[in-house]
């Protein structure tokens, strides 16, 4: 039999929260499992910091990616299988793009990559089409597998429908993580009647539908995206770690580039400080390195960064107040950043705007795919054409913007220095 289709003697099942098991039956699913590259989402957590705010929130972009593949396998398995708008030969190939489809993240993501200018999208790619363990399983199925595994993960690939299992608005990825991510950290609103959901998908040559009488059960998952953002993703909490991360490896870059000498060389991150990096530097980046070296900054010379890392390590966050986009409050923004110079706090390090934004949904005017309903005349519509829930938010944008600062280095102030009660005031301390 060809390696495509073997499968293994006894099926393997990983005992998941979420989905109670994952199955594993596919020789090529299981030898991708095995593979360092996927191994080390181990080590890199799938809310980043998160975990500062809902302490449970420690899962992993391993444990995510085994469940967008236990979703895509279900909804295969479960679902298409034998209707006609499917074609099995492209099973094995979506299993592989839903289980490899965050491959390439880095340590602390979203920070990591705003200040190296990396993007985890193209790793992902590099990953899969590099000299990797993981390209060695793929090319064993067929030589050129690996570029189609990356062509769906891309959203480049012919075959529509199978790239709407793992991005498209009610996809794999989707439905995963924020049932996961509801469930470590505890809260209820990201909970959704997931078998339901699988029962009213069909496919298409388009892309998946849902059929109309399923329409509250995706309205109530629309609903728990929202609320998910607004209270966990976007939590100004998290967010404050989020802020010192981005502080801390810009004080590294900047301080690398200008030449500083490091008591213990940050060789992990020099090829990234140089724009060199490579698939092997990549790899071996996770949150377990990113860590022990902001353990060994603690006890560097340069006072801002060791602040910093105390800051991160041991959660003495910044404090926020929210921000708007008004003259009022940009003129504030403005006078802050003269008296922090005055007072000796760099501004660079010690004050910033944080923005997050997010769309509740989408619509197919808006440009983007939408889920659309399978009505029971046979033809097609837009879900918030007939969900009044989901036509409130269409198109509508979330946007959450804070300030944030070092409460406990103005409150330590002396009361003699001149500036100190313009900041409180500003900041409304007190
Ligand atoms: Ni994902």
């Amino acid at each position: 039999m060809s390696y495509a289709l073997a499968k293994i003697a006894e099926e393997k099942v990983f005992r998941d929260p979420v989905h109670g098991y994952v199955h594993v039956k596919d020789q090529v699913i299981v030898d991708l499992i095995e593979t360092k590259e996927f191994q080390r989402l181990r080590r890199i957590k799938q809310l980043g910091t998160t975990s500062t705010t809902f302490h449970g929130a420690e899962h992993s972009r391993f444990n995510h990616s085994l469940g967008v593949y236990e979703l895509t396998r279900r909804i295969i398995d479960e679902i298409f299988a034998g209707r006609s708008e499917w074609d099995e030969s492209e099973r094995l190939l979506s299993l592989c793009a839903g289980l490899l489809h965050d491959l390439g993240h880095g340590p602390y993501s979203h920070s990591f990559e705003k200040v190296f200018d990396l993007d985890h999208e193209e790793f992902t790619r590099k990953i899969i089409l590099g000299s990797t363990e993981v390209n060695a399983v793929l090319k064993k199925v067929e030589v050129d597998f690996p570029e189609k595994v990356a062509s769906v993960i891309e959203k480049t690939y012919k075959n529509p429908l199978v790239i709407s299992l793992i991005s498209s608005q009610i996809d794999a990825d989707r439905m995963d993580y924020l049932l996961r991510d509801a469930h470590y950290t505890g809260v209820s609103y990201g909970k959704f009647d997931i078998e339901r959901i699988l029962r009213v998908i069909r496919p298409t040559k388009k892309g998946m539908v849902v059929k109309a009488s399923g329409m509250h059960v995706v309205e109530d998952y629309i609903m728990s995206r929202y609320q998910m953002y607004r209270q966990i993703y976007f939590h100004p909490v998290s967010n404050s770690a989020e802020v010192l991360l981005t502080k801390i490896f810009q004080r590294v870059k900047v301080l690398f580039e200008t030449g500083y000498q490091f008591k213990l060389s940050p060789a992990h991150f020099e090829s990234i400080f140089k724009k060199k990096v490579s698939v092997d530097d990549y790899i071996k980046l996770d949150e377990s390195i990113v860590q022990y070296y902001f353990q060994l900054w603690l006890k560097e010379e340069d006072t801002i960064l060791s602040d910093l890392c105390e800051r991160f390590l041991n959660r003495h966050l910044f404090k926020s107040v929210e921000f708007h986009d008004s003259d009022e409050d940009f003129k504030k923004l403005e006078r802050l950043t003269t008296l922090f110079h005055k007072v000796g706090i760099d501004p660079d390090y010690y004050l910033t705007v944080h923005t997050s934004s997010n769309i509740g949904y989408e619509s197919h005017a808006l440009g983007t795919q939408q889920i659309t309903l399978l009505l029971k005349n046979g033809e097609y519509a837009d879900l918030s054409d007939h969900s009044t829930i989901v036509s409130a938010i269409n198109g509508k944008k979330s946007v959450y913007k804070y300030l944030y600062y070092p409460k406990d280095k103005i409150i330590s102030l002396t009361e003699e220095q001149p500036y100190k009660k313009e900041i409180v005031e500003l900041l409304g301390l007190k």
